[in-house]
């Protein structure tokens, strides 16, 4: 038996891409984000002094224009307004997932659903016990909530006044939020996780960090906050309730060297400093490491730290790593290495291996690899919190939808996760795959891009039923579980 008996097998979404429900909470960010696609980046419509209309676009890190508004266009249409009504449908969601035999599902809030503007004096009581009414659901069938607090979502109000996490009073709001759901919660949640792929916040756009900038000195300093005000809330939580777990999330896209030539290997190291144990350093040893200091100085960046910053990331280190899994990249010094465009997670093309439709290289052993690089450098216990395949599911004629390349990606990965767990003895708490029921693509705003065992019906201009059908992969997931991962054919 490879798995403890308290793996904690399920799915993982995130609040702006399932649950719609807009008039039920205040605008965030990700709500004036339009849909893009693979060639295409998302936009945010905005307004220039002059009364003329243009965009930024998110991924690009364009600079709001002086004086510029942002707003909502009623020509263009925006995907997080109604997503998959997850709002209206959980319990039918959450029943799917207690049929797959899920032992915990992974989910977001939507900050603005608990505080609609940010700076309410009082929390939502609607909001609140919306999520009660989620938590319960899922308690009912033997699903452990695992809570991310923050999953790419800012309050649109304080945007305005803050002018983002660059404002270390986005901090105070935030751990007011936390406070309210620590509290509220204690009792229904006990895994938690502070911010979503926080190493990807940098270059996130308007939507993680609440305002747009291509001035890098900003926008490590909005990480700063960040980097504060997530280890405050691991301390908070410890002080609510000690039996909270709280982990760190990471976006790991891990590279290999492109050669042999040493030139390629310290670049793939400086590489995998900047972009990802920068992150788990601080989440994890609770300081700044020294390589990070420096190439930060030497980009000219000169952060404002507080003397108690570095009290409270010491005292807000986690109980564990939460890491997503897609895809894996290439260190090269070639100045003419080609780069997948559009999407959130851009890596450099492998030769060795195959990619997705959307240009995703698909690599099961570079998980074991990330398991065991990351365990070995920290010794905490993991946790897989997202994997899995985002493509085109077409039903046939009878409309089943028969998703053997999905069953397949999945197989592989979790073959190459066995293996880290029996042979190389990570510690690993569990395996949420990503999107469980079809949800809108957070890099491209399509809907297109599937990564569900329930297909939804609609499309990625927001026509369809939204009706769920379970595709073949679904089965294929119960039996996993139900062996507590010994059956993987
Ligand atoms: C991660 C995010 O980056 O990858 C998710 O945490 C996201 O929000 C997932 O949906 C897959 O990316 P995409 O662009 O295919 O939705």
């Amino acid at each position: 038996m490879s798995f403890k008996e308290s793996f904690l097998w399920g799915g993982a979404s995130a609040a702006s891409q399932v649950e719609g429900g807009l008039t039920h909470r205040g605008l965030a960010t990700y709500d004036f984000m339009t849909a893009g696609n693979k060639n295409t980046p998302r936009k945010v419509s905005i307004i220039l002094k002059d009364g003329t209309k243009d965009f930024v676009y998110n991924f690009r890190k364009d600079d709001l224009p002086v004086g510029a508004q942002i707003e909502l266009n009623d020509q263009l249409y925006y995907p997080s307004h109604e997503a998959i009504d997850f709002y209206g449908h959980y319990k039918e969601d959450i029943a799917l997932m207690a049929e797959m035999g899920f032992k915990c599902y992974r989910m977001s809030l939507a900050w603005t659903r608990i505080y609609p503007n940010g700076d309410d004096a009082l929390p939502s009581e609607e909001g609140l016990q919306f999520y009660d009414d989620v938590f319960d659901e899922c308690l009912k069938y033997g699903i452990e909530p695992m809570v991310t607090t923050v999953h790419f979502d800012y309050p649109f109000h304080l945007s305005k006044k803050l002018g983002g996490w660059i404002n270390r009073a986005s901090i105070d709001y935030y751990l007011k939020y936390c406070f309210t759901i620590f509290t509220r919660y204690q009792h229904k949640v006990k895994y938690w996780l502070t911010f979503n792929e926080i190493n990807l916040l940098l270059n996130n756009g308007y939507r993680s960090l609440g305002f747009c900038s291509s001035n890098e000195q900003e926008r490590y300093q909005a990480l700063h906050h960040i980097f504060v005000a997530s280890a405050k809330a691991v301390a908070l939580a410890r002080s609510i309730n000690p039996k909270f777990k709280i982990g760190m999330m990471l976006a790991n896209i891990m590279s290999y060297p492109e050669t042999c030539n040493p030139k390629d290997q310290l670049y793939c190291m400086e590489t995998a400093r900047m972009t990802r144990y920068f992150y788990t350093d601080i989440q994890c040893r609770g300081e700044y490491p020294a390589y990070v200091l420096n190439a930060i100085k030497k980009k000219g960046i000169d952060l404002i730290m507080e003397e108690s910053d570095r009290k409270s990331l010491k005292n807000g280190t986690v109980d564990f790593i939460g890491f997503s899994y897609y895809n894996t990249s290439v260190a090269t010094t070639r100045k003419d290495k080609k780069v997948t465009e559009g999407n959130q997670m851009m890596a450099v093309e492998n030769p060795y291996l195959e990619k997705s439709e959307w240009g995703w290289t698909i690599d099961p052993i570079g998980l074991r690899l990330s398991l065991n690089d990351l365990y070995s450098r920290y010794q905490l216990p993991l946790m897989i919190v997202e994997n899995g395949l985002g493509t085109i599911d077409t039903p046939n004629e009878s409309g089943q939808i028969i998703d053997d390349y999905r069953i397949n990606y999945l197989r592989q990965h979790l073959m190459q996760m066995k293996i880290a767990v029996e042979e190389d003895g990570v510690d690993l708490m569990g395996y949420t795959l990503w999107g469980p029921i079809d949800l809108i693509s957070s890099g491209t705003g399509e809907m297109s891009k599937r990564y569900g065992l329930v297909y939804v019906d609609l499309d990625d201009e927001g026509n369809g039923t939204k009706k769920r059908i379970k595709k073949k992969s679904f089965d294929w997931y119960k039996e996993v579980i139900q062996s507590n991962g010994e059956i993987l054919e």
